[in-house]
């Protein structure tokens, strides 16, 4: 058997995203339900433990080469700290990042920073306070901003902006922008997908990516810039004339998940917070992993039932194909 993860398409996943939990301090519309996710039983939930045990053997025997926590909000845990400084001692090279969406980051950056955290995607949606509390559910922004600043502040860098853009949000796109360069952070948009809880996505509705750079465009000028490499979801434009706090040129990005997928270059892997395995955003296929750790198998063993989960990994999400149908969990319970 090959030690990596491979799936019959060929594609190597070496990117980890867990999902630490399914509470959340905010309710965005196009990930959660008003009243919030179905609670996970506390049993069932990984520990902190078993997160940094599964990290650790996807790195030592998987060739997993950066982890990222997320959620659900993964501030939500009060062991996050201690999550991040675990993995940290286990796999002293491993890149770890943080998707958050900032609510009362700006409290706990500093000690995240000092537990080992390298990397940080911020969400957010609009810099409009009555659109964030109507997009959220929730009256948070002010926090949001501080916490952005906090990330900034605390060494992170690049600190990411992640913005979904809806109708009712994409006039303030520019804002956006303006708002982020202004903060040094880098913003990408997102298009949305069918992973709301509620069903109300539709093709027609979505924002595309391309309807962003227009609208950025009437107040910014924009040069191709390309992507990180060649497996990053985001392609990025250089802003003319605007420069990041180090001095190189500022750049936006577009992460064009449905206009132009981006699965034939996937190197994700997936854990729930109930430690299963899930090889994509869009299968509803899920091994558990977290089982087998407990019964007391090998860490071999356990290495063994994650690369037969990720060999069967689809080809991709068939968004707008006649196939494609949604998946039972909403972005909530997965994890971006
Ligand atoms: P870095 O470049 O390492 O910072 O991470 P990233 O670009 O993967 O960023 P991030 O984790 O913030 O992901 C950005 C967004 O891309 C997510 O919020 C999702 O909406 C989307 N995304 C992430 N992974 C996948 C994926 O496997 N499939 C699809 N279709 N979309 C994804
Ligand atoms: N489509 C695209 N991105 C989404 N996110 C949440 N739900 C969706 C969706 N339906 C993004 C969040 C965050 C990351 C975790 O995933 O904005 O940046
Ligand atoms: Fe919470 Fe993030 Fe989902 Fe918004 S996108 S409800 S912040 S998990």
């Amino acid at each position: 058997t090959t030690p990596l993860l491979i799936d019959s398409f060929g594609r190597v996943a070496r990117d980890l995203r867990v999902s630490l939990t399914e509470k959340c301090s905010l309710r965005c519309t196009y990930c959660m339900p008003e009243e919030g996710l179905p609670a996970i039983p506390d049993d069932r939930r990984m520990t902190a433990d078993e997160v940094v045990r599964l990290v650790a053997l996807a790195h030592r025997k998987l060739g997993v080469h950066e982890v990222r926590f997320t959620g659900g909000e993964p501030l939500m845990r009060a062991d996050l700290e201690q999550i991040i400084a675990g993995t940290r001692a286990e796999c002293p090279d491993l890149p770890i990042a943080l998707t958050s969406n900032g609510v009362g980051l700006e409290h706990r950056v500093g000690r995240l920073v000092d537990a080992g955290l390298d990397r940080i995607n911020i969400s957010l949606d609009t810099v409009n306070r009555a659109e964030f509390a109507e997009l959220t559910r929730r009256d948070r922004l002010p926090s949001v901003l501080r916490g952005v600043r906090a990330a900034v502040a605390a060494g992170l860098s690049p600190a990411k902006v992640n913005a979904v853009p809806m109708r009712a949000t994409l006039h303030g796109a520019p804002d956006l922008l303006e708002w982020a360069l202004a903060e040094g952070v880098q913003l990408r948009f997102i298009e949305e997908m069918p992973l709301d809880a509620d069903n109300t996505w539709s093709r027609v509705e979505m924002v595309t990516a391309q309807e962003v750079l227009d609208s950025l465009s009437t107040r910014f000028e924009l040069e191709p810039a390309g992507r990180d490499d060649p497996s990053a979801p985001a392609e990025l434009w250089e802003v003319v004339g605007h420069t990041r706090p180090d001095g190189s040129p500022a750049t936006v990005g577009v992460i064009a998940t449905v206009t132009r997928n981006f699965c034939a270059a996937c190197d994700r892997t997936r854990l729930t917070a109930e430690g299963t395995v899930r090889s994509c955003l869009f299968s509803d296929d899920e091994t558990d992993v977290l089982g087998v750790l407990r019964s007391g198998a090998s860490s071999e063993e356990v290495a063994e039932v994650w690369r037969g989960a990720m060999w069967g990994k689809q080809a991709g999400h068939g968004i707008g194909g006649t196939a494609f149908h949604r998946p039972r969990r909403s972005m909530g319970a997965i994890g971006g």
